[in-house]
């Protein structure tokens, strides 16, 4: 088959290529990252770099390859801690949580670092800050829902702005692992199952955190994890193997990597889990080939928490040893919480399975970074005073950029009857264990988020009706587990005297994040039960659901006349909620990934291969519908599940707002598309409804022949469109050849000439269709 690869090897036999990236052409050569240096600036820092190379002892640079945290050490033994800072044994600390351990003591430790010790260079505090630092934002899959990349870059402004108050430089976040699976616990922390959206949307998280000027002091360095795979745990079980064959890595789990990393991304960490049988942190195909070879990315790579040391029990490493010799020499720079480097690399180096050429490529990639973040001109926190300190941490602003972030990420996912938005002067019925859950809405991954400054729901309604009486109230269950149903008297009782229910459900913050996976994805507790209940009252009910991931609805989804996915929304989602409930703002948000029907449909996603017998509705039947002891051929062969169907309940991209979009005139600025050529894709999006609203038209397309099989459809592009009533505007989406870039067998990014579909749609599984040929 003739094919146009995309990249000719600039140093022979060492590029293979990842595929098209929705911010750069594939064919640019790939440069190392230079996040908008001038190069005078680069070699200024690169000469700092040698030059204290020429002075650090071995002990100093593998001091500056140890990421501490208070596990390492004996956290009461704050002498031998500031000792090991003394003598540049350590390079930075982590998830110091600033509220809670006495701040003064780590302002000592970079004083003691950038005064005392050999060459002062200073410590590089990092912390998880994934969502928002004290203002906390949705989380991360929440975020997603807005395919709003300004959004996303806003809320990591603002926990950049709030961390580096107190300190922090450096982010463990964007997590741009894919997932498939939502029993996975981290599905929360991720941006969806779509590599074209959590490229776009992770750059722009990057983008939000390094300001596009590292040197300023409100910036952290991003850290892209977890390289690479860990998303594809195996049954969603944390921490689990993950088979990906190399050609499906390069096309769906490493392009964000790849986008985030030319926008500028300054370190990557290493996955705790096995690729391939390989575990991550022991692996040069990752670290070496694809990363530095490939990529020629420039930042320093972190290993995750214990990660080394898990080489042990992985059977991979036979002891802490050989656990070091394996991550040292795959290129991991930064050993974060264990000390395996600092306990043999010397000794490795004596024995020659390491060499003091590899260890100063580590340090130098660790302190390339401190410099690009200036470190040496503003090592302390930047609030000077508890008040400066007030000033910036949780301000107005940022709650209020919050409120607004939070406000595009929900979902509506059905609304029979117009049961929303809610009209004033309406009796509401506010029942559910998380319409006042201060600390659940906030979700996982909060440090620093306190349960004190949120602002929930019920009071949010209370305060947009005024005085009025309208809002009632009976959680009916006390938290989303709960199975008691004692509350159930009382909650059907205020059912029946509102005009309306609104029901508050879904999962508390702790049933999703690290560790958190489920294999049971329904409601838990006893809510499905209470939302039956509520049903048979025969009022209008509206259902807000906060969780980490889609949960399976079963009967609920019928009972209830509307549902509205609200993730976990942060601090300010109460207001939030509350203003789109009202109808202030019409809901904008759409899935980032695809919602299963039942766990038992996992893994589901939109842009899977076709099967040799696609499923359709009339070519197979329902378990239902099966009669008794019929032929083994008569409910028909295709992929499917006879109780699920082969669709999701709603297909990624989906979202409903209070309006309606019609779209028509798709057209083509050509039927043919050369190798290097481009198309624009066009259509009409008519807001044919009553009200303001959002629509986000989205750029499939779909590869109909390939020399291997392509997917059904592939998202190249996507614009928010807000359209008042009766309003029209056209979208014009330019489609380059090179994004139809993908990995063929001998893993070469290639375009293949030939027919392809292409839609502008509302969702993955409609829209507007047309073809063109690429020639
Ligand atoms: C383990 C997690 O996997 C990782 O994402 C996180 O950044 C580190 N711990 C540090 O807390």
């Amino acid at each position: 088959m003739k094919k146009h690869p995309l990249y000719i090897g600039v140093m022979a036999g060492l590029l293979s290529l990842t595929a098209t990236l929705p911010l750069q052409a594939a064919n640019q050569t790939v440069a190392p990252t230079t996040l908008n240096q001038p190069s005078r600036q680069q070699e200024a820092i690169e000469s700092k770099i040698q030059n204290l190379l020429a002075q650090m002892s071995i002990q100093e640079k593998i001091g500056q390859l140890a990421l501490r945290d208070w596990g390492t050490f004996d956290a009461s033994d704050m002498k031998s801690i500031k000792q090991a800072v003394r003598e540049g044994r350590v390079g930075g600390f982590l998830n110091v949580n600033f509220s809670s351990v006495d701040k003064n003591a780590f302002e000592e430790l970079q004083r003691i670092a950038v005064e005392e010790s050999p060459l002062g260079v200073p410590l590089l505090f990092g912390q998880d800050v994934i969502h928002g630092y004290e203002t906390i934002f949705p989380i991360p899959l929440g975020q997603a829902a807005s395919w709003n990349p300004e959004l996303i870059k806003n809320g990591a402004r603002v926990a950049a702005q709030e961390a580096s108050a107190d300190g922090i430089r450096w982010t463990f976040a964007p997590m741009i692992d894919i997932s498939r699976d939502p029993r996975w616990g981290r599905i929360a922390e991720t941006l969806g199952e779509d590599p074209y959206l959590t490229s776009t949307l992770g750059v722009a998280m990057v983008e939000g955190f390094q300001s596009g000027n590292l040197a300023d002091p409100t910036s952290l360095a991003a850290c892209g994890k977890h390289f690479a795979g860990y998303g594809a745990a195996e049954g969603g079980r944390d921490y689990n193997s993950a088979y990906i064959p190399e050609r499906l890595l390069r096309d769906i789990y490493l392009p964000p990597f790849k986008a985030s990393i030319d926008a500028g991304m300054q370190s990557i960490m290493s996955t705790y889990s096995t690729l391939n049988d390989v575990p991550g942190t022991g692996s040069p195909f990752l670290f070496k080939q694809v990363l530095r070879e490939e990529w020629g990315f420039d930042g320093f790579v972190v290993s995750d928490w214990n990660a080394v040391m898990e080489m042990v029990p992985h059977g991979f490493a036979r002891d802490a040893k050989h656990a070091a010799t394996l991550a040292a020499n795959a290129g991991i720079d930064m050993e974060m919480h264990t000390d395996t480097y600092e306990q043999f690399l010397p000794q490795l180096m004596d024995e020659g399975q390491f060499s003091e050429a590899q260890l100063d490529t580590a340090v130098a990639n660790i302190l390339r970074v401190k410099l690009r973040l200036d470190l040496w001109n503003h090592p302390y926190p930047r609030a000077k005073s508890k008040a400066e300190r007030a000033q910036i941490i949780r301000n107005d602003q940022f709650r209020d950029t919050a409120k607004a972030a939070a406000k595009e990420t929900f979902v509506l996912l059905k609304n029979d009857n117009r049961v929303l938005p809610l009209k004033k002067g309406q009796s509401v019925a506010v029942i559910g264990p998380l319409a006042d859950a201060a600390h659940d809405q906030l979700g996982t991954w909060i440090y620093n988020g306190d349960k004190k400054h949120s602002r929930t729901l019920l009071p949010a309604l209370r305060e947009m009706v005024g005085d009025t009486g309208e809002i009632l109230y009976a959680a009916g269950l006390d938290y989303s587990r709960d199975t008691r149903t004692r509350g159930f008297k009382a909650a059907i009782k205020a059912a029946k005297k509102a005009d309306v229910v609104l029901f508050v459900g879904g999962e508390e913050a702790i049933l999703s994040g690290e560790g958190h996976s489920r294999g049971d994805i329904r409601l838990p507790g006893a809510q499905a039960e209470l939302v039956a209940e509520l049903s048979k009252t025969g009022k209008p009910l509206a259902m807000v659901l906060m969780a980490g991931r889609p949960l399976q609805l079963d009967q609920t989804l019928q009972q209830a006349d509307a549902v509205m996915m609200a993730w976990h929304p942060g601090t300010m989602g109460g207001p939030a909620l509350a203003d789109v409930l009202y109808g202030e703002t019409s809901p904008s948000g759409r899935l980032p990934l695809s919602w299963p029907v039942g766990a038992g449909q996992i893994p589901i996603y939109y842009n899977h291969l076709a099967t040799g017998r696609p499923a359709s509705e009339d070519n197979y039947t329902r378990i239902e519908k099966i009669g008794r002891e019929v032929f083994q051929h008569q409910p028909g062969n295709s992929s499917n599940l006879l109780d699920y169907g082969h669709k999701p309940l709603f297909p990624f991209g989906y979202g409903l707002t209070y309006s309606e979009f019609e779209y028509s005139d798709l057209e083509l600025s050509d039927t043919t598309l050369d190798a290097n050529g481009q198309l624009t894709v066009s259509a009409t999006i008519t807001n044919t409804g009553k009200t303001a609203a959002t629509e986000t038209a989205q750029l499939y397309v779909r590869d109909q022949v390939g020399s291997v099989s392509r997917p059904v459809r592939e998202l190249k592009g996507f614009e928010r469109l807000t359209l008042e009533p009766g309003e029209s505007r056209q979208v014009n989406f330019s489609l380059k050849a090179s994004q139809l870039a993908f990995h063929n067998t001998d893993m070469e990014a290639v375009i293949e000439p030939g027919e392809f579909r292409v839609w502008i749609a509302p969702n993955a599984e409609s829209g507007l269709e047309a073809g063109f040929t690429l020639r």
